[in-house]
């Protein structure tokens, strides 16, 4: 992959962690004691506030100094083109309602991809001071103490811990509220933290067994997505398809299984109607 790119491979990871850590280090910074909601976007719970936005210019505006060619998509501004090969993925606070009230499970998530696959991707989950970094091929780490992360392996679904997470329209909540009433009594526990991006390293890191949910959007998943396969997890949809904001499971081979014929009866990628 490096051989064909302007760069090696890792600059990009390098320039990737390093404008997660400053943009993080900013959040941190500014963070009021309530930040202010400035706008709601798919429904009233669905926030953003100025701090978004100014990670997400922070992070524009590095990648745009080192890497004037390429394209950006982010949560908060959108897409803008370029030239070359790479396109950066960025979600500048994933886990807003979490960074509104002051918990502690917010992250910035910055994906690499070349020719539009996700090669590389940082996720820095700030109030913990832990970034998680993987390199297609190359494995994830927590950088923040050089630990190589591997996903547990071996549990069966009834001893599983479940990191889900909710949408923000009522319809879509409906349906999650249904599928978990399944999943619960079958399986150790569920988690609902508050950022896909961080539930993914936590797949990753074996703080959970595994993690679905439907509705996560690209810049969720892009980054702790390859995070999680590289710690040797295997992420998809259902039947087979590619994980996707249809639905998108997480899990070490074998829990996945499980765990994906137990949501695909229920039905688990539809809504219903807002009311
Ligand atoms: C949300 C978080 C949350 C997940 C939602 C996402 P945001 O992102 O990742 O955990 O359940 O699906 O939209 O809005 O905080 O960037
Ligand atoms: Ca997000
Ligand atoms: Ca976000």
């Amino acid at each position: 992959m490096s051989d064909v790119l302007d760069v090696p491979l890792s600059e990009l990871l390098d320039l990737a962690v390093r404008t997660a850590r400053e943009a993080g280090d900013m959040l941190l910074d500014k963070r009021p004691d309530r930040p202010e909601v400035i706008q709601t976007k798919s429904s009233p719970t669905d926030v953003v506030t100025a701090l978004d936005r100014a990670a997400e210019e922070l992070i524009r505006g590095r990648i745009r100094e080192a890497r004037p060619n390429d394209a950006i998509l982010g949560e908060e501004g959108g897409q803008s083109s370029g030239a070359s090969r790479v396109r950066w993925v960025v979600d500048p606070v994933d886990g807003t309602v979490n960074f509104l009230y002051g918990l502690p499970e917010w992250s910035v998530s910055i994906a690499v991809e070349v020719d539009g696959e996700i090669v590389a991707g940082v996720v820095n989950v700030v109030p913990r001071g832990e970034v998680f970094a993987a390199e297609r091929g190359a494995g994830a780490y927590l950088l923040t103490t050089g630990e190589r992360l591997r996903c547990n392996t071996g549990v069966p679904l009834s001893q599983a811990l479940v990191a889900t997470g909710f949408g923000y329209r009522p319809g879509r909540r409906a349906v999650q509220a249904q599928v978990l009433a399944h999943v619960l009594p079958r399986v150790r526990d569920i988690r609902r933290a508050g950022s896909a991006a961080a539930d993914l390293c936590s797949v990753a890191a074996g703080r959970v067994d595994a993690y679905y949910e439907r509705g996560p959007q690209y810049w969720d998943y892009a980054a702790g997505g390859l995070i999680a396969v590289e710690a040797g997890a295997r992420i998809g949809g259902l039947h087979g398809k590619p994980y996707s904001p249809e639905l998108t499971i997480c899990a070490a081979p074998g829990l996945f299984e499980e765990l994906h014929d137990l949501l695909a009866p229920l039905d688990p990628e539809r809504d219903l109607p807002e009311p």
